[in-house]
């Protein structure tokens, strides 16, 4: 399967590194990152690839854009791990359009475009006859499209409820377990790398809301947006609010929660006992699915993190290949 890596930052680098290092029969043929691109129909050397992009900073040559790129290049599928752009969605939605557009399979990790655009781009993918998959822009590592499509179909997705932000769990967790100012917690998750180019989107629980409305079109196809969300964040939160918590056996989480029948899409922060299953530690993100049949189930895992994001990416595209595309 040949595909075309469209960012080179954190998750593209951990794709790269991955198809590198195991053996999955993926072969990359086109790289692009913020600045230049190369491309290569027999496929690129990744040690090559990676080793000159920590030297220079670039991935390849100038000259040419993303959209040529995507237009010119031999691949099966496009992975667009680009920097999200939340409030237009672009120039991602473009990069995925073109690839549909010329019947290419498209996985990505951009929250942006399918928050934004998704029903758009999941009809057009329908139409060219490829598929359109997005695993790795919610809770990360954690396979929740994949169970919803395949291990819980049949069921009635009643509601969800979840820990969607790595970042503001961190940040809950150093402020309770360790006394940590708000600032000094935050600090630490932005050096962990975990938090957003622009960390408002985390601690004001934008990102949640976005992983929420994501989960929910999938879901329900409700049409929901993210203005449709009740949101508060854990900007304002104090350690005071935190001890008093503590001292009740409880403790505060953001938590992100859809329920379609009682009409409610909100992201707000949340006190609950120390021993209830969402409680998770750190930058880990936690997910409960209510369903008809299957009842309650919950998914515990690695919500970013450049290997972890790749696992989604790489279950996408072998699925692509093993189920829906065998020609890839
Ligand atoms: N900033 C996000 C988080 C990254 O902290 O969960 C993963 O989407």
């Amino acid at each position: 399967m040949k595909i075309a890596l469209i960012g080179l930052g954190s998750v593209g680098r951990g794709v790269a590194e991955m198809v590198a290092k195991k053996d999955l029969g993926i072969t990359i043929t086109a790289v692009a990152d913020s600045t230049s691109v190369c491309m290569d129909a027999d496929g690129i050397d990744i040690h090559t690839l990676l080793a000159r992009k920590k030297k220079s900073g670039r991935c390849g040559d100038e000259g040419v854009s993303v959209t040529e790129l995507l237009k010119k290049a031999d691949y099966d599928a496009l992975v667009e791990v680009s920097p999200t752009n939340a409030l237009t969605g672009e120039p991602s939605i473009g990069y995925i359009k073109t690839a549909l557009n010329r019947k290419k399979h498209v996985v990505t990790s951009n929250k942006g475009p399918i928050c934004l655009a998704g029903k758009e781009l999941r009809a057009l993918a329908q139409k060219k006859g490829v598929a359109l998959r997005y695993e790795a822009t919610v809770a990360g590592a954690i396979p929740v499209m994949h169970l919803l499509e395949h291990g819980l179909a049949g069921n009635e997705i009643l509601a969800i409820y979840g820990i969607l932000n790595g970042t503001c769990n961190y940040i809950l967790t150093r402020m309770a377990d360790e006394g940590l100012t708000y600032d000094q917690a935050l600090l630490e998750a932005r050096e962990l790398g975990y938090a957003e180019a622009d960390p408002t989107y985390d601690v004001q629980g934008i990102d949640a809301a976005i992983k929420l409305v994501i989960l929910a079109n999938t879901i329900w196809g409700n049409g929901a947006t993210l203005d449709d969300v009740e949101r508060t964040g854990i900007d304002l939160l104090t350690a005071d609010a935190l001890r008093l918590a503590e001292e009740d056996g409880c403790t505060i989480r953001l938590i992100a929660e859809a329920i379609p029948r009682k009409h409610i899409l909100r992201v707000s922060p949340r006190i609950i006992p120390k021993n209830h299953p969402l409680v998770v530690e750190g930058t880990l993100n936690a997910l409960t699915l209510e369903t008809d049949m299957a009842k309650e189930i919950t998914l515990i895992g690695r919500g970013a993190g450049s290997v972890e994001t790749a696992s989604a990416i790489i279950g996408d595209l072998l699925y692509i290949r093993n189920h829906y595309d065998k020609r890839a």
